[in-house]
């Protein structure tokens, strides 16, 4: 079975079941503080789970590209990945764990459907604690439907609780498939709300949540171990082992990993660049580390062979995700860029090598090594070194894997406890310092905090504000609010003046101080598009959108496509301030502006 068979029966399966087909979300979510990528299914689903009615209906079903960076470093094993696809099922207070589990068995056993072997598989529930009861009811369900007790076991919170994603949100127990002892499928059965305080309260409605990996599944149900060994991954980890002189399958698995991931990034509807920060920053790591392993197998310098690779994920799957050819352009210009940025540093720090060997006078000393054929030996790192090296790590980025790497070429003895310490420690310290918060790479859902509501409203006004001011060539280019400020990247090329910027600021404020109603809309795309919304368009199954008007019906002063949370009426905002323009991007500026 192929990734796109399975893909096709889950939403076949689920529509015939009732449910509407839903498109995916970019991998970048909508006004949420606390996460940099889409995560899981659920994730762009939160305001639906915590009650808001959704303009497709209470069941729903999709395929949705996920990016998880937590695990970063399990990457090459069988199974963990950073970029997957993830199908999910959902129940929005529509049904619950009796429907939700014998649809889940139906699917995977029926000839019609997965035709799994039932007796391989074996299933896990939520054994209770303090705060959550154990999940009886749901080994109950699952012998009914024909799964025997000893294969049903009861797991504690660390396995068989989902979310929240972020620090609060919709969370529940849940209860895993499993085929042949691997993991495939999570159905969470979300019925509470955790608060700030840590209490578990109960959802309005309650939410039933699945998940199932598509490349894992696929490698299950064609009898392979790792996730690498089906397609797509497979003729990605081909291409580079041609490629490599010094072939090793965890990190030619690293790097296929790695650039499908940025591919995705750099190629999502909201296409994010490489840079030191936040988004930018996880892409710009993903492929620094693809390159390092590269070099580290043997690929050339000559090859260029990130956009190798990069054209192939493209190739394999622009079917399904036709933003990858449309943004082709700049996912190969992106990684040009990055990869001789790579070269340069590299070539600078192997000169600090070079350049010590010659200053002191180091001929190289050949050493028969039993063990291998034979090495040179070197002196250890000194500190010299280690500091013109720390200080190319800080200024460019130079790595850690890469410093060992050049250690080893020029034959460096780098196992020396004491010095290695050192560098670590150096870069430990640098990294804790820098800008990305740890909570960052965690995914994160939002705080649904009132603030974020105000600033998200306030958003909508700026962006209205800034076409009337600019004019029409001004779109939303990104956005992100935390419970302090909101941020706003549009197109626009010229730095503002202190006119322009008094004049957007006076016009939100003046909408703010007529306190006009923040109307919601459910209508077609269609009509969406008639109506002058605006918004991103794509859409793969034609849904119903929501779309929030501010000001009068007929001539609103702004009407964006969105998922909102949104305040009621623009007298609740307060004082619209802009504490900053400045350029983002080329052609993109960018604007921090707070309420007061
Ligand atoms: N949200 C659940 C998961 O990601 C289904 O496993």
């Amino acid at each position: 079975m192929t990734t796109r068979e399975l893909k096709e029966k889950y939403l076949k399966f689920f529509e015939e079941k009732r449910h509407k087909i839903i498109s995916g979300s970019s991998l970048i979510p909508e006004n949420d503080p606390t996460a940099l990528f889409i995560s899981a299914g659920m994730h762009p689903l939160v305001p639906y789970l915590l009650g808001q009615k959704h303009p497709s209906g209470d069941k729903l079903v999709n395929v949705q590209k996920c990016i998880r960076t937590t695990d970063i470093e399990k990457v090459g094993n069988d199974t963990h990945l950073t970029f997957f696809e993830m199908l999910g099922n959902w129940g929005l207070g529509s049904y619950w764990k009796k429907e939700a589990i014998e649809m889940s068995w139906e699917f995977l056993i029926d000839k019609k459907w997965l035709g799994l072997d039932k007796d391989k598989i074996s299933v896990s529930c939520f054994e209770g604690d303090d705060e959550v009861p154990k999940d009886v009811k749901s080994a109950k369900i699952w012998q009914s439907v024909g799964i025997p007790k000893e294969k049903i076991v009861f797991l504690s919170k660390d396995d068989n609780f989902w979310g929240p994603a972020g620090k609060t949100g919709p969370c529940g127990p849940c209860t895993e498939m499993f085929y042949d002892g691997v993991e495939i499928w999570n159905d969470v059965f979300m019925e509470y709300n955790k608060t700030g305080e840590g209490k578990y309260e109960p959802l309005k409605q309650k939410n039933v949540d699945t998940g199932m990996g598509v490349e894992r599944t696929v490698a299950v149900l064609n009898g392979k171990k790792s996730v690498f060994d089906v397609e797509p991954l497979k003729s990605i980890v081909a291409l580079i082992k041609r490629m490599a002189t010094d072939y090793d399958e965890r990190s030619a698995r690293i790097i296929a990993d790695h650039l499908r991931a940025a591919t995705f990034i750099l190629g999502d509807e909201k296409g994010i660049a490489p840079s030191n920060l936040e988004r930018g920053y996880v892409v710009r790591k993903l492929i620094r580390r693809a390159i390092e392993f590269g070099r580290e197998i043997g690929i050339s310098k000559d090859y260029a062979f990130t956009i190798i690779i990069a054209e192939r994920v493209i190739d394999l799957m622009k079917d399904d995700y036709p933003e990858l050819l449309k943004n082709k352009d700049f996912i190969l210009e992106q990684l040009t860029q990055e990869e001789e940025k790579f070269n340069k540093i590299d070539a600078e720090a192997e000169k600090i090598f070079d350049d010590y060997m010659k200053k002191n006078g180091i001929t190289p000393m050949r050493v028969v090594d039993p063990r291998k054929e034979t090495y040179i030996a070197n002196p250890l790192i000194t500190k010299d070194i280690a500091t013109a090296l720390f200080k190319l790590h800080s200024s460019r980025g130079l790595s850690m894997s890469t410093i060992r790497r050049l250690a080893r070429e020029k034959s460096f003895v780098l196992d020396e406890a004491e010095l290695e310490e050192e560098l670590e420690e150096c870069f430990k310290e640098h990294v804790s310092r820098s800008a990305i918060s740890a909570g960052k790479f965690k995914s994160g859902l939002a705080d649904n905090s009132e603030q974020v509501t105000k600033l998200h409203t306030a958003t909508h006004l700026l962006l209205a504000a800034l076409r009337k001011v600019l004019g029409d060539h001004v779109y939303q280019k990104g956005s992100n609010i935390t419970a302090e400020r909101l941020r706003l990247d549009f197109s626009h090329s010229e730095k503002m003046t202190q006119e322009q910027i008094k004049k957007v600021e006076d016009a939100v404020n003046e909408i703010i101080t007529r306190d006009l109603p923040v109307n919601c809309y459910e209508v077609s795309l269609k009509k969406a598009k008639e109506i002058g919304a605006m918004g991103v368009f794509e859409s793969k199954y034609g849904d119903k959108v929501k779309v929030y008007s501010i000001g009068m019906s007929d001539c609103p002063f702004s009407c964006e496509i969105c998922a909102g949370p949104h305040i009621k009426k623009t007298g609740e905002l307060g004082r619209f301030r802009i504490l900053k323009e400045e350029a983002s991007s080329a052609g993109v500026r960018r604007i921090k502006a707070v309420l007061e």
